[in-house]
């Protein structure tokens, strides 16, 4: 038993949001401190087999946070310190919102998911990159998930994107555009060719590199593959498979199966792992594939399917402080049982 078998039914006693917000405290108070050095010793794992070059960034090993942890870039180094090998942290807007009223996230625990409907609640692009630019970011690569502002209408998503990354420029390693949470209104339909064309040009006459898309599962395989002709098109720097789904699977248990938002984790694994093996095949550019990593099997499908890296956000909810170790120890044991002498020997060892 670790520790956060003891904790975890705590937890889950809360509500989810309020659950996050005092894991998300906690982190918070230990950043910085000798603490903060102590979860480094237990957590990290370091070895040059775990180790993975991509879009010009050194990754210490292929486990990631996912956006939304840390919406606001308050804890990027405490996360760092349990392990993670990246800290993707946002979405971002412009303007800071206060999202949809809450209840707006719910633990599907029989099916090892999350429903959200978030809504991009965040404090805004001006107070984010203040943020950032006074605070000691991790040893690790620090990506921004830029978001559009509610307010903004689609036709002008250009320059609400813009602005933020403007703002959070000279701060993060990467950046990555989101345009696939379903929880802002007409957004996912900035995944259609004109509109993304637009949005990634004005980003890269910006300035804007590493730029990455991060896509939804939901878009049918023909809209995929423009994304994904667009991207290499545009000589686009990666893509990231992918955001949580507004569909329900067939089979999910939970009595919150039905609540409106996108649904993350374990029921979403397949679809992901699926959508990044077409993402590395069509395009000719690395692979972030997220959805429903718990364990370093699942992290090793995705790479095997061609992801470069991986991110969680559900697996940190349901399997503690300990996963990024846990996935990373696993990694070694399944690389040197497959006969592969570090990560990037198995990128892509799945595909034709
Ligand atoms: C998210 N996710 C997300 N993605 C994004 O691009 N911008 C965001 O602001 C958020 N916010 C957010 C909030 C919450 C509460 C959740 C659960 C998720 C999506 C996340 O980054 C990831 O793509 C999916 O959750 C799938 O990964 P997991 O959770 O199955 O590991």
């Amino acid at each position: 038993m670790n520790g956060y078998d003891a904790v975890r039914p705590l937890l889950f006693r809360l509500p989810a949001e309020t659950a996050h917000g005092t894991v998300h405290r906690l982190l918070g108070t230990v950043q910085g401190t000798p603490v903060e050095r102590l979860l480094r010793a237990r957590y990290r794992v370091d070895d040059p087999r775990l180790s993975v070059d991509a879009f010009d960034l050194s990754f210490p090993n292929p486990v990631g946070v996912a956006a939304g942890f840390d919406k606001n870039s308050q804890i990027p180094s405490a996360l760092a310190g349990l392990g993670f090998g990246h800290v993707e942290i946002g979405g971002v807007t412009a303007d800071a919102q206060d999202g949809n009223p809450r209840p707006r996230m719910f633990r599907l625990r029989e099916d090892e998911g999350i429903i959200n409907r978030m809504g991009f609640n965040n404090h805004g692009a001006d107070r984010i990159g203040a943020r950032m630019a006074r605070q000691s970011l991790p040893d690790v690569p620090v990506g921004a998930n830029i978001g559009k502002s509610k307010a903004t209408p689609l036709e002008s998503a250009e320059a609400d994107y813009l602005y933020t990354y403007e703002r959070v420029a000279a701060h993060a390693d990467y950046f990555a555009v989101n345009v696939s949470s379903p929880n802002t209104p007409g957004l996912r339909e900035l995944q259609d060719r004109e509109n993304l064309e637009r949005i990634l040009t004005t980003l890269q006459d910006a300035g804007a590199s590493p730029l990455l898309v991060k896509l939804s599962p939901d878009l049918p395989e023909s809209a995929v593959a423009d994304a994904l002709d667009l991207v290499t098109e545009l000589g686009l720097d990666g893509v990231i498979a992918t955001n949580t789904t507004t569909e329900r699977p067939d089979g999910l248990r939970s009595r919150h199966r039905d609540k409106e938002g996108g649904l993350s984790g374990r029921p979403i694994q397949s679809r992901a792992t699926e959508m990044i093996r077409f993402a590395a095949e069509r395009a000719d550019v690395p692979v972030v594939g997220v959805g429903g990593v718990f364990t370093a099997e699942d992290a090793y499908r995705k790479i095997r399917a061609g992801a470069h890296v991986v991110q969680l956000y559900t697996g940190l909810v349901y399997r503690g402080p300990s996963i990024a170790r846990d996935i990373n120890e696993g990694l070694l044991e399944l690389l040197e049982r497959d006969g592969f002498d570090g990560v990037e020997a198995a990128i892509g060892a799945d595909l034709d």
